[in-house]
């Protein structure tokens, strides 16, 4: 690290940053999009590839080490094998994963891989076709399975895992084939509560499926223990206690993000880089701090250091998600980056 750590005035080390780069995508999720009318950001609005590098670079040498790549969908932008190899490179990065829906992996894994790509995140909502179509607006599960298929036989990938936004009224019944999914393939599923984040603005708490319900539907069949957890860990993780019949993979789990419910702000270490350049220091932030602007007005990166703490410094202390007087943030989802 060359240049002084990066903390915010509550005292967090910031040591995560996720970067978006593309808002569009080739879903229209419920909880994330619209299902039409989504405005995109202009191309020249977007960084291109050397201006995240410089980012990405600035923020590792002030103590950022782990980088998540997200979107939109992150394989829909042209040539992101490039941009990830780009970022590979940067000394002092030691773990560098993809968030994605998966559609394009087929397609991509090998060459992620070879990038350096460390680890990857699938986004599967539900395992049934009907289902997997309702949500994400897209009959696309037998694509997107493929693709999660090519991601775990690829050696130089780590463990992959499966994110399901859990929804009150249809995620219930996917839980034990979730589970069930993990213990065969040898994967981590994990449960995302819904976050007012929605395209639609439609998000109410009724439809929050809070993760220790899923929780009790698994363990009730699958008995769980949980694992040890890093304090800045977004997950309750958990693993099985039987062995898997028929001796599968047996490595899967069972993971529980849950902000809404159980709220782990205190912790958090993480802040975005939006694809058109905005640094956001909570998912709910109302305020941006564009770093785009000065640095295509030729700010040096000294310049562009003191924006960035500044910015973090006032990082939020904790979303008010359920509370009285909370305001959803004005972008959804999928231009602010998972
Ligand atoms: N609430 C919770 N999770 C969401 N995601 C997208 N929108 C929401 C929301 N409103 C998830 C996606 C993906 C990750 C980037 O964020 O499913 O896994
Ligand atoms: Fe696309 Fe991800 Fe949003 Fe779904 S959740 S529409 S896959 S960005």
């Amino acid at each position: 690290m060359s240049r002084a750590p990066l903390v915010d005035g509550h005292g967090r080390r910031i040591a995560d940053l996720r970067v978006s780069v593309t808002d569009r995508c080739n879903f229209r999720c419920q909880y994330c999009m619209p299902a039409e009318g989504m405005p995109w950001l202009e191309r020249e609005e977007i960084l291109c590839f050397e201006e995240i590098e410089r980012l990405v670079r600035l923020l590792v040498g002030m103590g950022v080490e782990d980088v998540r790549l997200t979107g939109g969908e992150p394989l829909v932008r042209r040539d992101f094998p490039l941009l990830a190899a780009m970022l590979a490179d940067i000394d002092g990065l030691h773990d560098l994963s993809l968030t994605t829906n998966g559609y394009l992996l087929e397609r991509d894994a090998a060459a992620l891989a070879a990038a350096g790509i460390d680890r990857l995140n699938v986004s599967i909502d539900s395992l049934q076709r009907d289902r997997f179509f309702q949500m994400t607006r897209r009959d696309a599960l037998p694509q997107v399975l493929r693709g999660l298929e090519a991601a775990v036989a690829e050696p130089r990938l780590g463990q992959v895992k499966v994110n399901a936004v859990a929804l009150r009224g249809f995620t219930e019944e996917e839980a034990i084939p979730f589970a069930e999914f993990a213990r065969e393939r040898g994967v981590q599923v994990r449960f995302i509560e819904f976050m007012p984040l929605d395209g639609d603005c439609a998000w109410t708490s009724d439809q929050v499926l809070p993760g220790e319900e899923l929780r009790a539907i698994i363990n009730a069949v699958h008995p769980l223990e949980e694992l040890p957890r890093e304090p800045s860990a977004t997950a309750r993780v958990f693993r099985f206690v039987e062995p898997v019949p028929g001796g599968g993979k047996g490595t899967g789990e069972v993971g529980f993000i849950d902000p809404v419910t159980e709220p782990f702000c205190s912790d958090c270490n993480r802040i975005r880089l939006t694809s058109d350049g905005l640094l956001r220091t909570c998912l709910f932030s109302l305020h941006e701090t564009d770093l785009r602007g000065p640095m295509r007005a030729g700010a040096d990166d000294d310049e562009l250091e003191q924006i960035v703490r500044d910015a973090v410094w006032r990082k939020e202390l904790k979303h008010r998600v359920g509370q009285a007087g909370f305001r959803q943030p004005a972008r959804g989802m999928s231009a602010i980056g998972g």
